[in-house]
């Protein structure tokens, strides 16, 4: 997508051909600065701070993470040691694993002094198919949106989304904003409730950066205030992401998201899932055996922010001395999803809805 008219993706090889540069999204929205990943502990460093995050973007860095790791050394052991070192990094998405399992059948039976070129072909068509994968979710949600406006007639069709699910948090395009950018472009009249997504902020500072950036109307809103638009009447759809879906169709997805999709079941507002095939995890049966990231409490207990001079700081905005419980993600039971947008289609939030779209998993049960 574009930044001041210019088109950027949120990883891309620096002119040098082997190392790796990201947009630095610890930095953002105050800065936009792009970083250079030239070590697998770059790599790694940028998963874990959050430079980059996202379960596509996280699956997509660690790729390259890895082809970082084997320039230096291209060892069976070199491989799955960098590997298990860069899975660590981040708990909760299983695209990071998942890209991290794909470079290594990649690497299978191939010789030493043809592993970095076949990494680095593997992680760049990884990253194509990102995109590819992305723009197909979008056309799929298009449909969606389109029903709505015209059951609207042609009046603004108001999105709810929640964290950052948009082409920051994935090659391009993202999945729960690949709708709405395509909406948008297409003529229809989109506005977009951003929820603010606390602590890290990922809504007010990334996907309402990005839906600015492309010139679609949005309005930033208080992670409480999803409810209160929904029992008004505010809210035609909602659309968010998923770090890690489980095979019965129950998602796991950034912190609040359970609690939206509650308020959406008792107002009557379909709550739709954007998903690439790459964050179902096919060997979980159900959402509460996924693993929940707890991050440092510094996050709840502080905030970042830009004063008029333009420099940027950690504020404290908490009783001094007290705790805080930092739990990242939560899980949406099935029962509470309307659809599974992927690139195949929509499926129903089941083990039967995701057989049928997928059925070379169908024998997994
Ligand atoms: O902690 P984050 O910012 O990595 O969490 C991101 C989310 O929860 C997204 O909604 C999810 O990864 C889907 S991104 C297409």
């Amino acid at each position: 997508m574009k930044i001041d008219g210019k088109h950027y993706r949120t990883i891309w090889l620096a002119e040098d051909g082997w190392s790796v540069e990201i947009i630095d999204q610890t930095r953002l929205p105050h800065e936009f600065v792009i970083a250079r990943l030239e070590t697998t502990e770059d790599a790694a460093h940028a998963i874990k701070s959050m430079q980059v995050r996202g379960a596509p973007l996280i699956g997509a860095t660690a790729a390259y993470g890895l082809c970082l790791a084997i320039r230096k050394d291209p060892s069976d052991d070199g491989i799955e040691s960098a590997a298990e070192f860069l899975a660590a990094q981040r708990p909760t998405a299983i695209n990071l694993r998942w890209a991290l399992d794909e470079m290594r059948a990649a690497l299978r039976n191939i010789p030493y002094e043809a592993r970095i070129k076949t990494a680095y072909e593997r992680a760049a068509r990884l990253c194509e198919e990102d995109v590819e994968t992305n723009r197909e979710i979008g056309e799929r949600g298009l449909g969606l949106i389109r029903d709505v406006w015209e059951q609207n007639e042609g009046c603004r069709v108001n999105i709810l989304t929640h964290c950052n699910a948009g082409w920051l948090a994935c090659v391009d395009w993202g999945t729960a904003t690949s709708p709405i950018y395509q909406a948008h472009d297409s003529g229809i009249d989109v506005h977009v409730w951003v929820d603010e997504t606390r602590p890290r902020n990922q809504g007010a500072a990334l996907t309402a950066y990005e839906l600015g950036a492309h010139g679609v109307p949005h309005t930033i809103i208080v992670d409480n205030a999803g409810g209160h638009l929904m029992q008004h009447g505010q809210v035609d759809l909602c659309f968010v992401g998923t770090d890690r879906t489980a095979a019965n169709g129950d998602v796991c997805n950034k912190i609040g998201t359970y609690l939206k999709a509650l308020a959406a079941h008792d107002n009557n507002v379909p709550f739709y899932v954007t998903l690439p095939f790459s964050t179902i995890d096919w060997s979980v049966d159900n959402g509460f055996d996924i693993p929940i990231e707890e991050r440092g409490q510094e996050e709840v207990l502080e905030m970042r922010g830009r004063l008029d001079d333009g420099s940027v700081h950690d504020f404290c905005i908490a009783s001094p001395g007290s705790p805080a419980g930092n739990y990242a993600f939560d899980v949406t039971p099935a029962r509470l999803v309307t659809g599974l947008v992927t690139e195949r289609g929509i499926a129903e939030a089941s083990v039967e809805g995701l057989q049928k779209l997928y059925p070379e998993h169908a024998a997994h049960e």
